[in-house]
This record gives C-alpha cells, sequence and structure tokens, in this order.
C-alpha cells in the first residue's frame, strides 16, 4: 500500500562533511581555559579582580572572547548598546577563521537597537542578562521584503529588520544559562492593532542564507512578532528555549522554520498569541518563483499553549513545499487546533509527508484542522491554476479532552487531499456532536479513531487497537549526530 512504502530521508552530504571538520576541530579540553585568570583581556575584557567561570555545552567552543561590558556596554536599562554590540560583534568577526569569537553578555538589563550576528561566532548571554529591544522605532532599520514573500506580511513593501539578525553565516550559536531576551513589544503591538505602522513588524531573531545555527537555553519575551525565524538556512538545533507572550498578542508565533533544511526543535515551552510552530515556505507566485522548500524537520518534546491559533501549522505560506516533517511527544494544553495544514489556490507547490505522534491535548476546538481556502494572498497576482497537493499526512496516538470538535478536514474541491492516516486517537469532547468530524476533499485511512472519523477515512478495522498504521520515519532525525562539547568562559568582574 502506498503509504507504507514512503522512503526515509538521508541527511544531506553537507552535514556528515561538516561533522568530520567538527571532529577535527578543537577537543573539549582545548576550549576550557583552566586558568582562573584567563579573560579575553588580549581583547580587552575585564580589569583583574574576582574571577567567575561560566560552563556551558555547544557546538563549538570558541578561542577568542570578550563581555559585552568592554565594549562601553552599561546595563542599566536605560543607556543604548546598540553601538557596544555592533563594535564588540565587528571586533569578534575578525577571528571567524581563528578558532571563533564568543560575546559574553553579563547580569544586567542591555537596551539595545537591532544588531547582526558574524560567522563562527557565540552570543553567551548570563542567567541574570536581559538583551531589552529598543522601543524606538527609528532604530530599526528597515530592510527589504523576503524575496519568497515579495512584500512584508503586515503591510506591501519593506520590513523592519529583526533585533538579532544575520545572514550568510556559517556557525552561529545563541545560548546562554536562561538568560533572557526582551523584545518589549507592547508598544508594537497596539501600534499594529491601531494601523499605525508604516512596514512590516521585525521578528526577535532572523537568521538567513545561513548554515549550522544553534539557539539554546534562553528565554524570549514579547516579541513584537515572530520570536525565532530560521530562513534560506540548513542544520538547525533550538533547543530549551522558553517563549512567553501574552495570547493575545499578534503574531507572536515561537518558531518559524522559513524554506529551511534539517531543522531539529526540542525541549521547548511556548506560550502563544499565534502558533506555537509554524513551518512555511513563501507565499503564492512570490514563493514559487524563489522554490525553496522546508524540509527534514523534527519537532519533539514541545509543550505549547496558544489559544488563537495552532501548536504545530504548516504553511499557509508554503510555496516553496513542504516535506517531510516529522512531530512527537507534544503537549498542549488550550490551542485552537493540535496540528493544523492550511493553504489555498495560489500557493501551488506541495505540503507531503508528515508524521505526528504521541499528543496529549487539553482543552482545544479542533483536534486536526486543515483548511484548502486559506484566505490571505500577497496581492491578485498569484496563479489561479496554482494548486497545491497535500499528500502524504499521519496522524496517531493521540488522546485529547476538553475538545469541541474531533477535526475539520477541508481539502480543494477537484484536488482533494490524499493520503490522509489517522489511527488511534481518543478524543473526549466537551460536548456530544452529531458530527464529531467535519471531511470535505479529503481521501485515506483510519483505524481506532474514538469518535469514529469520517467515512471518507475508510476504517480499516481495529484488529491491533488501531497502533501501526500509519507509518513514522525510522531513519535518523535531523542534527542527531551532533556532539556538544564542555565550554567555559572565564570572567573577571
Ligand atoms: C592569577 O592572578 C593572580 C593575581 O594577579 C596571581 O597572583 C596568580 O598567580 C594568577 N594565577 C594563575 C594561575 O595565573
Ligand atoms: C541547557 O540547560 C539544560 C538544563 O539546565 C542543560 O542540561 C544543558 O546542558 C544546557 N544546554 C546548554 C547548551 O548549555
Ligand atoms: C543586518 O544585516 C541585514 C542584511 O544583511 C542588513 O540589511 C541590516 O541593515 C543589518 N542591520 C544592522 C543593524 O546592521
Ligand atoms: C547571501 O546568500 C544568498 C544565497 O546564496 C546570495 O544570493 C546573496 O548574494 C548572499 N549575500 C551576500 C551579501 O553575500
Ligand atoms: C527559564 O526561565 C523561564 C522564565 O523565567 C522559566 O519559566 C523556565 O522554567 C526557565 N528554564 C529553566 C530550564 O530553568
Ligand atoms: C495508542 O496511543 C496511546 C497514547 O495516546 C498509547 O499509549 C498506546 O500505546 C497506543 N496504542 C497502540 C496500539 O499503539
Ligand atoms: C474546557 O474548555 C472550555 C472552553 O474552551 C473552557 O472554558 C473550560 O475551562 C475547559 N474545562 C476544563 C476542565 O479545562
Amino acid at each position: 500500500m502506498e503509504l507504507q512504502k514512503r522512503s526515509g530521508v538521508s541527511l544531506p552530504k553537507i552535514l556528515a562533511t561538516w561533522l568530520l571538520l567538527l571532529a577535527a576541530s578543537a577537543g573539549p579540553a582545548e576550549c576550557i581555559r583552566e586558568n582562573p585568570n584567563f579573560s579575553a583581556q588580549d581583547e580587552g575584557g575585564g580589569g583583574g579582580g574576582a574571577a567567575e567561570e561560566f560552563r556551558y555545552s555547544a557546538a563549538s567552543c570558541r578561542t577568542h572572547t570578550a563581555s559585552l561590558a568592554d565594549f562601553g556596554g552599561v546595563g542599566d536599562g536605560v543607556t543604548s548598546n546598540t553601538a557596544a554590540f555592533g563594535d564588540a560583534v565587528a571586533h569578534l568577526s575578525q577571528f571567524a577563521s581563528d578558532g571563533g569569537g564568543m560575546l559574553f553578555v553579563p547580569a544586567g538589563r542591555w537596551l539595545t537597537g537591532p544588531f547582526n550576528l558574524t560567522s563562527s561566532f557565540t552570543l553567551f548571554l548570563h542567567r541574570d542578562a536581559v538583551i531589552l529591544a529598543t522601543q524606538n522605532v527609528n532604530e530599526w532599520p528597515v530592510i527589504d521584503p523576503l524575496p519568497s514573500y515579495g512584500r512584508g506580511r503586515d503591510h506591501p513593501g519593506g520590513r523592519y529588520s529583526s533585533l538579532i539578525g544575520g545572514s550568510n553565516l556559517t556557525d552561529v550559536i545563541i545560548t546562554g544559562d536562561n538568560g533572557t531576551i526582551d523584545g518589549q513589544g507592547a508598544t508594537w503591538w497596539s501600534k499594529f492593532h491601531g494601523n499605525k505602522l508604516k512596514y512590516t513588524r521585525g521578528y526577535l531573531i532572523e537568521l538567513m542564507h545561513s548554515d549550522q545555527i544553534f539557539i539554546m537555553n534562553l528565554t524570549l519575551l514579547n516579541s513584537p512578532a515572530w520570536n525565532i525565524h530560521p530562513v534560506y538556512s540548513s542544520n538547525i538545533v533550538i533547543s530549551g528555549i522558553t517563549i512567553l507572550a501574552p495570547v493575545h498578542s499578534p503574531n507572536t508565533d515561537g518558531i518559524n522554520p522559513d524554506s529551511c533544511s534539517n531543522v531539529r526543535i526540542e525541549d521547548c515551552y511556548i506560550v502563544s498569541g499565534d502558533d506555537c510552530v509554524a513551518i512555511k515556505s513563501g507565499w503564492d507566485e512570490y514563493g514559487i518563483a524563489y522554490g525553496m522548500p522546508s524540509q527534514h524537520i523534527l519537532v519533539r518534546r514541545l509543550v505549547c499553549v496558544s489559544p488563537t491559533s495552532a501548536v504545530i501549522a504548516l504553511g499557509s505560506e508554503m510555496s516553496g513545499g513542504i516535506r517531510d516533517v516529522r512531530a512527537e511527544d507534544i503537549t498542549a494544553v488550550n490551542s485552537e487546533s493540535g496540528v493544523r495544514i492550511k493553504t489555498a489556490i495560489g500557493r501551488g507547490a506541495y505540503v507531503r509527508d508528515v508524521f505526528v505522534r504521541r499528543m496529549t491535548l487539553d482543552t482545544m476546538k479542533w483536534v486536526f484542522w486543515m483548511t484548502g481556502n486559506y484566505k490571505s494572498h500577497p496581492d491578485d497576482k498569484y496563479d489561479p491554476n496554482a494548486i497545491p497537493v497535500v499528500d502524504g499526512i499521519s496522524y496517531s496516538d493521540v488522546t485529547a479532552v476538553n475538545v469541541t470538535m474531533a477535526a475539520r478536514l477541508e481539502g480543494i474541491p477537484g484536488a482533494p487531499f490524499t493520503g490522509v492516516c489517522i489511527s488511534n486517537i481518543t478524543v473526549a469532547l466537551r460536548k456530544a456532536r452529531k458530527l464529531p468530524w467535519y471531511c470535505t476533499d479529503v481521501e485515506g485511512v483510519s483505524s481506532g479513531v474514538t469518535p469514529a472519523a469520517c467515512a471518507s477515512l475508510a476504517d480499516q478495522g481495529t484488529d491491533n487497537g488501531g497502533g501501526g498504521l500509519c507509518p513514522f520515519p525510522t531513519d535518523p532525525a535531523p542534527m542527531e549526530d551532533v556532539q556538544l562539547q564542555e565550554c567555559a568562559y572565564v570572567k573577571t568582574s
């Protein structure tokens, strides 16, 4: 049967090459400075006095280090540190081919406008460090729209840059001992609601055209819009991130891989005013022309609260294609839907090979939601013949309680969503309904589903309790072979 023979996905050669390079590079011993007096003094660090050591694990340690304080930074929550961040990154960028650079952000409240990172670089936040985004709109540069979107999402034309950005980089680590990046988004949200912005809001972290990205052990608060946006990038690990935004803040999506390959998102806790994770790949004719898919993406051990949106969304911008997405061990309390696929005529491309298993859900409108007529287009130039294909969607081992309706699955008339496989799902409805599953233009199979799925998902019987009907790939997860090293930074105060 067709669903069973979906082939696995092999890690691209680029990753294997990179791992070889990693193995050949500095080992842990070289990363840890045993001399407690070491402090990047050659780079202007510290002024002597008591040393404090910070240990952390990361895919690579760095040979050159500096503290934001060495560049005139003042962590009083009032003084602008835009120039300090810019100077520090510029200084450390010279070491990209000499062991890399690490910028330490000490305890304190570091107000700043947007700044960019560099290659072979680590940004490390002390546990009591808070990077505070400036609320002065004039400090946010306006940059070009993403080519795969053709315009900003909120407004036609350019868009505000992201707080922490970077383009065409290799080997970037943003980590810390759960330090904080606070977007202070409230002013942006009220301007957005009041229609007072000329350009699309910036994101908290956006890395473009980059390879080997690690974002770990941080708390992100109150982003103006999306929180983490890797775009046109590959080989990405996002782990141990707490993202908090008011549940009614506009478009504060958690993590949005966009035209990215080989992405692992794990152990994250997200409270959001929009989707907790949204996988995207460009918008209508712009995304089709750019043609860069999102693929080989794993989301696991995610805890999500998103009352107005999905736990995991695919689309609605998916015009470069989305394929090989896996999600497992997902917990959500109070979300609009568990997994949502959204697309529209004009999007073109495809969403295929999506595998979700082991979700535990409490309080939602729809456990599964598919929408073939999502109404939002960049302009009216989209191609009415660009019909998206949705095929090979497997959901299994899900329990959900306090649910309004089990599923709302709406394909495209004349272009049904196919290969939908649903097994071992138990949904406890808040109130009994005549039609707990609503399906139009979808085709597939089901087994062990309570309450029973719609007739267009032909029941295969429950001889095996519904287990095993729907496939889940067994080949390695993206970036599974990345070894973390023990790094240390010694700061003298
Ligand atoms: C560290 O610095 C102190 C004072 O400057 C000095 O006495 C001590 O020998 C140094 N220790 C090492 C291991 O270099
Ligand atoms: C992140 O935090 C966890 C739990 O505190 C810890 O086990 C892990 O080593 C940390 N990761 C990094 C990259 O520091
Ligand atoms: C960051 O890089 C982007 C893309 O290269 C550029 O447009 C932007 O102006 C840079 N931002 C800053 C603050 O330098
Ligand atoms: C960044 O990479 C993209 C894609 O490879 C390329 O089109 C662009 O010219 C590069 N930009 C710079 C500044 O190198
Ligand atoms: C990180 O900080 C956030 C916000 O204070 C907290 O909710 C979370 O539990 C912390 N994570 C860890 C691993 O300590
Ligand atoms: C069905 O799913 C539940 C979790 O929701 C799991 O505990 C159970 O093992 C699954 N049954 C089979 C037969 O796979
Ligand atoms: C069930 O869902 C309703 C509506 O979403 C909510 O108001 C209620 O608090 C939930 N009940 C429980 C026990 O969580």
